[in-house]
């Protein structure tokens, strides 16, 4: 039987192996020290809490074990969720729990949106650098990326401009708050002058937030789906998967009406329903402050981490030309070296000579060509002692890669 001729259209020829899991797999096979994971620490899961949250709802009885009559969601969930948004002032008057739809981590629902609204050969804006998983989920279907350099406050919004003046956009796709890969956060002014272009060009927004509460910082900054209001134009989805695990599995998107309509009957077509057993259990755990108690305990250590990791980073490889942007929260710190060409060379030789493991930039560049001199680094589950350790390995591999054949001065 041969089946290297039966493959869809989408999967001959749209469908890319994720690059992240790529060096993942790699870096994984050498044994190397990953500075590269965009995942929580693990000893960080709040395995205990979770433990206790799934054994509650089991010996209270509160599981359908047939096929969920709750479609979007459990709504005990639902509401939790539309209050703890709503009391962080993060949602328009319009937002009730019925307009939440729970996905399978905020992966599903950005390919349900990508079903949902845009047609092969549709243009959908995106932030330059960006999250390769997400403009891989746009590629499979056939739309075309955009991209529009993002600064440390947010889109460069002239560039908007001037490609919106030339070309028809159908969304525009951010992660607003601590970015991946940048951790850059898009400022309440920069979102105010994006909804006048998305009003201006008509075009929808599609918010993708899943650091906000891995945050830093004092004051939280404002969503876009607030910033909105009755005008509806954004889409935004969140995650479980930072703030407690993501082999939970459990996001969830707030869509206008008709559009959230239509994601059902999509998730309905695609996979069903979603367990409630698990949508039961994290009510359980995040409800009554537990989620509240697990942030303020986790914010400081995932701060320890990012303050060791630049500084080592900084110490120990500055010296060999790098240099890094330190966030306000979120996972990852972005790094440029100025005299590096490709990224991904210097990457899977740092994995094999020092075993030490970061993302290669070029994978995050809708733009093919860009990135060769940029890298990502994770510091959400690399403790302070591994830091200086890390740093030293890629400062190490650095000299090596340079004095090899690394493109120069
Ligand atoms: C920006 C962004 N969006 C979505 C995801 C996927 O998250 P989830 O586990 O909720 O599907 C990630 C995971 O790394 C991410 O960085």
């Amino acid at each position: 039987m041969e089946w290297k001729d039966r493959f869809s259209a989408t999967v001959r020829d749209r469908l890319e192996e994720s690059a992240i899991s790529v060096v993942m797999r790699e870096a994984a096979r050498q044994g190397a020290l990953m500075l590269s994971a965009g995942e929580p620490m693990a000893e960080l899961y709040p395995e205990k809490e979770l433990r206790e949250s799934f054994q509650k709802v089991l010996a209270e009885g509160r599981v359908n074990w047939g096929y969920t009559p709750h479609r979007r969601g459990v709504p005990d969930l639902l509401r939790w969720i539309v209050e703890w948004m709503g009391r962080d002032g993060l949602l328009p008057g319009w937002v009730t729990p019925g307009d939440l739809l729970v996905t399978n981590g905020s992966q599903e629902g950005m390919s349900l949106l990508s079903e949902c609204l845009l047609d092969p050969g549709d243009r959908v804006m995106v932030e330059s650098p960006s999250y390769p998983d997400a403009l891989g989920v746009f590629r499979r279907d056939g739309v075309l990326l955009e991209g529009v350099d993002l600064l440390p406050d947010g889109p460069d919004v002239e560039a908007m401009e001037r490609l919106l003046a030339e070309k028809k956009v159908k969304a525009f796709y951010t992660i607003p708050t601590y970015q991946n890969p940048t951790g850059f956060s898009t400022s309440d002014e920069k979102k105010e002058r994006v909804l006048e272009l998305a009003r201006r060009h008509d075009f929808v927004i599609f918010e993708d937030d899943p650091y906000r509460n891995i945050t830093f910082e004092e004051k939280p900054r404002g969503t876009y789906i607030r910033a909105s209001g009755d005008d509806r134009r954004v889409i935004y989805m969140g995650s479980f998967s930072k703030v407690i695990a993501p082999g939970l599995r459990l996001g969830w998107m707030i869509a206008p009406s008709p559009v959230d309509m239509a994601l059902e009957k999509l998730r309905i077509a695609g996979t069903l329903c979603l367990p409630d057993v698990i949508q039961y259990a994290v009510c359980d755990l995040a409800g009554a402050g537990g989620l509240q108690e697990h942030l303020a305990k986790v914010r400081p250590l995932y701060k320890a981490n990012r303050d060791a990791l630049a500084a080592s980073l900084v110490k120990h490889a500055g010296p060999e030309g790098l240099e890094v942007d330190v966030p306000g929260g979120g996972f990852f710190i972005w790094g440029r070296i100025p005299w590096l060409k490709d990224a991904q060379a210097f990457a899977m030789e740092a994995i094999k000579n020092e075993k030490v493991a970061v993302v290669p930039g070029a994978h995050f560049y809708p733009e093919p060509g860009r990135g060769g001199d940029r890298i990502r680094f994770a510091f959400a589950a690399v403790k302070p002692d591994q830091a200086e350790e890390g740093a030293l390995r890629l400062a190490k591999a650095l000299r090596r890669y340079r004095a090899g054949r690394g493109g120069g001065k």
